[in-house]
Order: structure tokens, then C-alpha cells, then sequence
């Protein structure tokens, strides 16, 4: 994260944090009137993890709306590329006045969150100017952007989408910060998509790497007994369901990894799906030289394969087959036993990341 300055109307210097990939498609992000760039920093930081460059902006120290606006309009003018406009309460408006005319030059859409009614700025027919993309997100329990008035303004944004989240309140942005963010990457997704990368045969691995990565999984821990009888396992995301009838799961191990040769030989082994507090176990079982089973809880299962208790869901399985594939074999297991809490939330995994679910 870097600080920047940029210009305002009337040279008036205003402050930046500037995050992420400068090659990634931007995000300019504008705080309620009265608030501080710190309001949105959760935000900006989930943003560059999926894949964004952010502009969290400090406002200058003013009540009126007038000089906001011209401050916005020299920054986007400053900024190398079009953004994406995300703006809280008042900031809202901010954003809108500055967009109507000639927005498109500026900015690539507009997201307005929890913007509270002005009936006036509404009758001004400010809606049916802005000709770019937007987005408005609404708190169920909020005063703001309900009504009849509000409801004009939506339905008059040229290409607009509307986007309730409920039961919570006013500060949207702090309150249900996973709801506005599913709602916002749905929309960035959809609105400022970013150049593909490609993989071709012969191309580095790190591409394919990256190219499966973006395929999200949960997390799981692969367990067996070695020849000795002691606990072997260690983290794998490349776990499938296979059948129903009969009860199938296969896992694809490398055959580098240290506990490959005692999953070849297990008759049985275990797959321990992770909840979201089980982080650290997964570091554990994928990193080198750790005691893996030192601070572990678990117990045998009905065959004498070693379960982590706390786990989302512990299968445990008899070995079906096992095919060799490239550099991992392919363990297929017949599932003798299954025991779950399916309350808990997962561990997720994606690009290279752990991540957790958003709630829409
Ligand atoms: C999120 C994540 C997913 C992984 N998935 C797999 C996998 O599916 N198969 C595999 O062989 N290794 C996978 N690994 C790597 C192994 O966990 C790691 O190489 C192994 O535990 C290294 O230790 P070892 O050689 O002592 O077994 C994964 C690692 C992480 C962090």
C-alpha cells in the first residue's frame, strides 16, 4: 500500500492509500461525508485479493457538497484509467453529480451504498443523466434509498441494478461488509472484467497453476497409518466426490510428497474436510519438517484411520483403486463411514488464497 496526493479543485491536496497490481482493472472508493478513508479500508483490502487496483480517497474538509464534487472530477481526471466509483451515504451524491454529465469519460460504473434521499438532487432528474453503469446497494433496516422518491431515482438510472441486503442498518459498509462485497465483485465482475490470461501446452506450470487455482475449493486433510502404525497426513484441495452408489471419493497426491509412499500402501485412509478455524492445521500438514499429529486432537475411526475431530466432515475409506496420473496418482476411496457438522462454515481456497464464504 502506498500514499499518494492528488490535486483537487482549487489545488487543494487530498490523500490516497493506493493498493493492489497497477495493471489491475481500478476502483475508486469515496467515504461518507465526515468520514475518513478508514471507513472503507476492510473493503479496499478484500478488493485487491480479487484482483483489483484501489484508490481509497480522503475527502477534503467540507460540508458542502459543491467543492466534493469538483475534487472528484480533478482526481478521475488525474487517474491513468477509468475506475469503478464506489461511494458511501452522502459520498453517493458526491459521486452522482459528479458522473452525470459526461461520466462515461471518467468513470467505468458507479456503485452508490446506503445513499440517503435527496429529494431535490432526485427531482433534478439527476438519475436519467448518468449514462454509465450503477449500481445501488441498500440496507433492509435503513432509512436511506427507501420510498417513493429513491424509487424514481432507480428506476430512471439508464443502466441501472438494485441490490437489497437485509437486516442491517445504516453503515453498510461496516455492518455487512461480506454482503456488500459479494454484491460489488458480482458487479465488477459483470462490469469491468479483466484481460484473460492463457495457458498453452508447453507453457510454464505456474500458469497452469494459476489457471486451476481458479477453480475455489474447500480444503481438506488426507490421513493414513505408515507401516510403523504412527498418523501420516497432509493438506490436499484436489478432492472430488465421485459416486453415490457406491459411496466414491478420490484425492490426486503427488508423488513427491513426503507421505506418498504411505498412502500407496494404506488399505484405508481418511479425507477431514476443514472449518474455518482450522487454518492453522492446514498450514501445519503442508508445511515441511512439523510434527503434524504433535498438537493435533484426533482419534482413530472403525478402521483405525486417523480423524481430526473438529473437522466440517470426516470421511473415512476403504481403498478402491489407485491409477497413476503424471506426477500424482489418483487414490479412489469406497466411503465406510462419514461423520459431519454441516453448521460449521468451510475453509476456502482460491487463487493461492484462503478465503471465506460470502453471504449474499
Ligand atoms: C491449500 C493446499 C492444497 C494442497 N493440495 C494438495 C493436493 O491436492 N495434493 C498434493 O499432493 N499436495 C497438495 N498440497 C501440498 C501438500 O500439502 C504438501 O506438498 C505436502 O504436505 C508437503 O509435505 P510432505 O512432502 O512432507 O508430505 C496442498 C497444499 C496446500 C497449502
Amino acid at each position: 500500500m502506498s500514499l499518494i496526493e492528488y490535486k483537487g479543485f482549487g489545488g487543494v491536496p487530498l490523500s490516497a492509500d493506493m493498493l493492489g497490481d497497477e495493471n489491475d482493472p481500478p476502483v475508486l472508493l469515496i467515504p461518507e461525508i465526515g468520514q475518513s478513508r478508514a471507513a472503507w479500508r476492510d473493503v479496499a483490502e478484500a478488493l485487491v485479493l480479487s484482483g483489483r487496483r484501489v484508490v481509497n480517497l480522503d475527502l477534503r474538509d467540507a460540508d458542502q457538497l459543491a467543492p466534493h464534487i469538483e475534487d472528484l472530477r480533478a482526481v478521475l481526471a488525474q487517474m491513468g484509467s477509468r475506475p469503478v466509483v464506489v461511494a458511501a451515504g452522502n459520498g453517493g451524491w458526491i459521486a452522482t453529480r459528479a458522473l452525470a454529465i459526461d461520466g462515461t469519460h471518467l468513470a467505468a460504473g458507479l456503485v452508490l451504498v446506503d445513499m440517503p434521499v435527496d429529494e431535490e438532487a432526485i427531482a433534478d432528474g439527476l438519475a436519467a443523466r448518468l449514462a454509465l453503469p450503477a449500481l445501488v446497494v441498500r440496507g433492509g433496516f435503513s432509512p436511506a434509498q427507501s420510498g417513493t422518491a429513491s424509487d424514481a431515482f432507480n428506476a430512471a438510472l439508464p443502466i441501472g441494478q438494485i441490490a437489497d441486503i437485509n437486516e442491517c442498518d445504516l453503515e453498510l459498509a461496516s455492518d455487512r461488509k461480506e454482503a456488500l462485497l459479494g454484491q460489488l465483485l458480482e458487479f465488477l465482475e459483470l462490469r469491468q472484467p479483466r484481460d484473460a490470461m492463457e495457458f498453452k501446452a508447453g507453457s510454464d506450470p505456474r500458469t497452469l497453476r494459476d489457471a486451476m487455482g481458479c477453480f475455489a475449493t474447500g480444503i481438506t486433510i488426507v490421513t493414513a497409518l505408515d507401516a510403523a502404525g504412527s498418523p501420516v497426513g497432509l493438506t490436499a484441495n484436489s478432492f472430488t466426490s465421485v459416486s453415490l452408489d457406491p459411496p466414491l471419493l478420490l484425492v490426486c497426491i503427488a508423488n513427491t510428497a513426503g507421505t506418498a509412499p504411505a498412502l500407496r500402501e494404506a488399505g484405508h485412509f481418511g479425507v477431514n474436510v476443514l472449518q474455518i478455524g482450522q487454518q492453522p492445521t492446514s498450514n501445519r500438514f503442508a508445511a515441511k519438517g512439523e510434527d503434524r499429529f504433535a498438537n493435533q486432537p484426533w482419534a482413530p475411526g472403525q478402521t483405525g484411520v486417523p480423524l481430526l475431530g473438529s473437522s466440517l466432515v470426516s470421511f473415512e475409506c476403504e481403498r478402491e483403486s489407485l491409477h497413476e496420473a503424471g506426477d500424482h496418482f489418483i487414490l479412489i476411496g469406497r466411503v465406510v463411514r462419514a461423520q459431519f457438522e454441516p453448521h460449521r462454515d468451510p475453509l476456502l481456497y482460491f487463487r493461492g488464497k484462503y478465503r471465506r464464504l460470502h453471504f449474499a
